[in-house]
């Protein structure tokens, strides 16, 4: 017996930088706040699996599929050995591990594939943005959740078998992944360490989450909370932005249902205590844009969210009477309403930086504690 390399570095490379990832993944699906992390990490997941299945066809004996082309049965048998302690001892991977990979590339995938849709629908961002709409969004969201949650139970699974497997046969199997090096009689091949590879790999990734998060289109410096995407431009109106942003925020048409906005310049003239004099023509042009862009167009997650918690039964002429922005606000103090930088629930921008353009986006929010300027 004699010490020889078996993982390649490219190998090891990307073995433990997507168990980084998947880690990661998880520890910031928790909070949109850190949807923009979230997102690269499934986009270099992608990535990474995109280079092991290359790999598995043009890199060295032990990493390439057709050393451990192994079947789902021949997998079940192993297992059973493995149980009865009899179980013959592989340098590469043996057939119960070899399942374990395939299924992890396969769900990664997966739950990439799902997530991008799931982005795409539920907030309408990334390269699958406009493509399908909120409600199919969320079905690709419970097809995310749910086959991330399959893939860590594989994960596990995949951690047991390696120590059971490394108890079997008296071997730290997790400590040869990271130094590539295992035991084999004389005459079991030996794989080359490729580093050059392994760097441009490490290369790539570095760069793509140099663009991502350097380069890539960000939140106003104020906002130092997340890194944010910027979704579809949405509908934009001289004439509204005049007539509507005197005297408060041009709210935008999609916080409120086409019935809302018709009552609302039927009722011009007693508009909340103010006349607003409008002519018929001017009257009708802001009609028909806030018509043709209310909240029923779903063009955000955040009119989604209004107009399905409206009751159909409700015209409700206030944003904030709807029943998603109640609920949405309901933690804010009386102490933050009353800063003197706040001072209305109707200034919608002391809070939501993106306000103007109407987006309302998860990380575009923040309740500011101190005067805008102050340090
Ligand atoms: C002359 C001043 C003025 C102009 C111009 C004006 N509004 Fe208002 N608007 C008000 C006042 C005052 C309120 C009540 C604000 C408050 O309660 O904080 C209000 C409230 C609103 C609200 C309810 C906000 C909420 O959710 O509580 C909406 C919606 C609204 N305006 C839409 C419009 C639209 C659309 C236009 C343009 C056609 C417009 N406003 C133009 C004065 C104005
Ligand atoms: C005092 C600050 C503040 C003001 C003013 C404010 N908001 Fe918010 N808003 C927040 C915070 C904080 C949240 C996040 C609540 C949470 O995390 O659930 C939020 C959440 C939201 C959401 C949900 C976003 C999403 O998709 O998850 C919408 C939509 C929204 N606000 C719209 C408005 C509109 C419209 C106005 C003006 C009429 C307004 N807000 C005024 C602080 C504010």
């Amino acid at each position: 017996m004699k010490r020889i390399l078996v993982w390649d570095v490219p190998t090891r490379v990307f073995h433990w930088t997507l168990a980084a990832c998947f880690a990661l993944a998880w520890l910031s699906s928790e909070s949109d706040v850190w949807l923009a992390h979230h997102v690269f990490l499934g986009y270099a997941m992608l990535g990474l699996v995109g280079f092991r299945v290359l790999w598995g066809f043009v890199g060295p004996h032990y990493a390439r599929f057709s050393s451990f082309r192994f079947s789902p049965k021949e997998g079940l048998a192993y297992f059973r050995e493995v149980l009865a302690g009899r179980a013959a001892r592989h340098i590469g991977h043996n057939p119960a591990g070899s399942q374990a990979i395939y299924l992890l590339l396969a769900l990664v995938l997966l739950v990439g594939i799902s997530g991008i849709f799931t982005l795409g629908g539920e907030e309408q961002h990334g390269v699958a943005a406009g493509w399908l709409g909120l409600d199919t969004g969320r079905v690709f969201k419970k097809l995310h959740e749910a086959s991330a949650t399959f893939m860590l139970l594989v994960v596990a699974g995949h951690v047991a078998g390696v120590l059971l497997e490394s108890l079997l046969h008296k071997e730290n199997l997790a400590r040869s992944m990271l130094t590539g090096f295992k035991l084999a009689s004389d005459g079991a091949p030996t794989a080359k360490p490729h580093r050059a590879v392994a760097a441009l790999l490490v290369a790539a990734l570095l760069a793509s989450g140099v663009a991502w998060f350097v380069y890539a289109p960000q939140q106003p410096t104020e906002l130092r909370t997340a890194v944010a995407f910027v979704g579809p431009a949405l509908a934009n109106n001289a004439r509204w932005r005049d007539e509507c942003g005197s005297c408060h925020l041009e709210f935008h048409p999609s916080l409120l249902p086409a019935r809302s906005w018709t009552q609302l310049l039927a009722q011009q003239d007693q508009h909340f205590g103010a006349d607003l004099g409008l002519d018929g023509a001017t009257q009708a042009a802001l009609l028909d844009y806030a018509v043709a862009n209310a909240a029923e167009t779903h063009a955000t997650e955040a009119a989604y969210k209004i107009d399905a918690s409206i009751p159909a039964k409700l015209t409700p002429l206030r944003i904030t009477q709807t029943p998603y922005w109640v609920k949405k606000h309901h933690e804010i103090t009386n102490a933050d309403w009353d800063l003197p930088w706040i001072k209305s629930q109707t200034n919608c921008g002391a809070c939501h930086l993106d306000a103007l353009a109407g987006s309302f986006e998860d990380a575009a929010m923040k309740i500011p504690r101190s005067a805008p300027g102050a340090r």
